[in-house]
C-alpha cells in the first residue's frame, strides 16, 4: 500500500467529517480492524515499513482526536443552541400580595393619616385593668366573664377590643389627641359567618376643644365613604357602651344583598361596623384628662367586617384559611 496517499486520503477524510457521525465512519474506515491500515500492518515484515505504517497510524489517530474535540464541542453549542432562545422573555417569578387585611389595614390608615390622624399599635396582652375598669364597664359587663374573654389569669386578658389604647394615649399625650390604634383582638366567640375568635379593629381617638357628636358624625362618614365608596348607605343606632356617653352604632348597607337581605347581615339588609360614641367624662378622667376642658369621640370598627363588605365576602372563615384559591383574588 502507499502509506503517504493513504495518510492523505484519511486526513482529507477527517477533515471533511461534519458531524461525529461522519467523523465515526472515517475511522471505522481507517483505522478499524479491517481498514487497509490494519490489514498492512499484520503483513509487516520488515522494520522500515511497520515504522511507517505506526507512524501513519499515530498521524492518523491524533487528527482523529482532535477533529472529535472540536465537533463535540461544536455539536454541543449547537445542541443548547436549539434549545435555548436567549430572546425568549423569562420565566416569571411568581409574586405574592398582601392579604386583603393588611391591604384594608393600610387603606384605613391612609384615610386617617390624611385627617391628621396619627397611628399607634398596642399590646394584645392586657390587663383588666385597662381593658375593663378604666373603660368604665361595669362589674356586671358580661365582657368579664371568662366565658366571653380569653383570660391568661385572674387580672391578665388577651384583649377584646383596641378600646384600651384610648386609655394609654390619653396617658400618653396632652390633648389635641387624634389617633387612630389598629390590631388583633380576641374573644371567645362561636364561629360563624360574620364572627372569628381573632379579629383586627381599628379605634379612633379625638379629644379636642369644642368636639361634639357632629364630629364625630362627619368622621366617620368621611372614612366610610373613603372605605366603601359613595353608594354605601350609612345608618347610626343608639346603642349603649361603658366608654361613651351617647353611644351609637353606625351600620353600612349590606353590599352582598344590596340591602335587600342575606345570611351575612341576618337578613337585615344592614352591617355592623362596630360602635362609637362621646368619651365618657369619667374616662376622660381615667386618662387624666380635663373634662371641662376638653371633649371627645371615639369608635371602633372591624377590619373583617371591612372586608366583607368591601369585597363581598360571604364568610369571614376564609379570611383566615389562608387558602390561595381565595386570596389570589383580591
Ligand atoms: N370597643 C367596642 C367593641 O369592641 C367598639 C367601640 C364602641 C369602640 C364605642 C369605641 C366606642 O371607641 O366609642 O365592640
Amino acid at each position: 500500500m502507499d502509506a503517504e496517499a493513504y495518510e492523505q486520503e484519511a486526513l482529507d477524510a477527517i477533515a471533511r467529517a461534519s458531524s461525529p457521525e461522519e467523523l465515526d465512519a472515517a475511522r471505522v474506515r481507517y483505522l478499524g480492524r479491517r481498514s487497509e491500515l490494519r490489514l498492512a500492518l499484520r503483513e509487516v515484515r520488515d522494520r522500515e515499513t511497520g515504522m511507517e505504517l505506526n507512524r501513519v497510524r499515530s498521524a492518523i489517530e491524533d487528527a482523529f482526536e482532535r477533529k472529535e474535540e472540536v465537533l463535540t464541542s461544536a455539536s454541543g453549542a449547537r445542541a443548547l443552541e436549539a434549545t435555548i432562545d436567549i430572546t425568549l422573555p423569562g420565566d416569571r417569578l411568581p409574586r405574592g400580595h398582601l392579604h386583603p387585611i393588611t391591604q384594608i389595614r393600610r387603606e384605613v390608615e391612609d384615610a386617617f393619616l390624611g385627617l391628621g390622624y396619627h397611628v399607634r399599635y398596642d399590646r394584645e396582652i392586657e390587663t383588666t385593668e385597662y381593658n375593663f375598669d378604666k373603660l368604665e364597664f361595669p362589674p356586671w359587663h358580661h365582657a368579664r366573664s371568662p366565658r366571653a374573654t380569653f383570660f391568661l389569669n385572674g387580672d391578665v386578658v388577651l384583649r377584646t377590643e383596641t378600646s384600651p389604647s384610648q386609655i394609654l394615649e390619653m396617658e400618653e399625650h396632652e390633648p389635641p389627641i387624634y389617633m387612630v390604634s389598629i390590631g388583633r383582638c380576641y374573644r371567645r366567640d362561636t364561629i360563624d359567618a360574620t364572627h372569628y375568635p381573632i379579629f383586627h379593629q381599628f379605634e379612633g381617638l379625638a379629644i379636642d376643644r369644642g368636639i361634639t357628636l357632629a364630629d364625630l358624625k362627619g368622621t366617620l362618614l368621611h372614612v366610610m365613604r373613603a372605605l366603601f365608596g359613595e353608594d354605601r348607605a350609612l345608618r347610626f343606632r343608639t346603642h349603649y357602651f361603658p366608654f361613651t356617653e351617647p353611644s351609637i352604632e353606625p351600620d353600612v348597607s349590606c353590599g352582598i344583598c344590596g340591602g335587600k337581605g342575606c345570611r351575612t347581615c341576618r337578613y337585615s339588609g344592614w352591617l355592623e361596623m362596630g360602635g362609637a360614641g362621646m368619651v365618657d367624662p369619667a374616662v376622660l378622667e381615667n386618662g387624666r384628662i380635663d373634662p371641662e376642658e376638653w371633649s371627645g369621640f371615639a369608635f371602633g370598627c372591624g377590619l373583617e367586617r371591612v372586608a366583607q363588605l368591601r369585597h363581598s365576602i360571604p364568610d369571614i372563615r376564609v379570611l383566615w384559611e389562608n387558602d390561595l384559591r381565595v386570596l389570589r383574588q383580591f
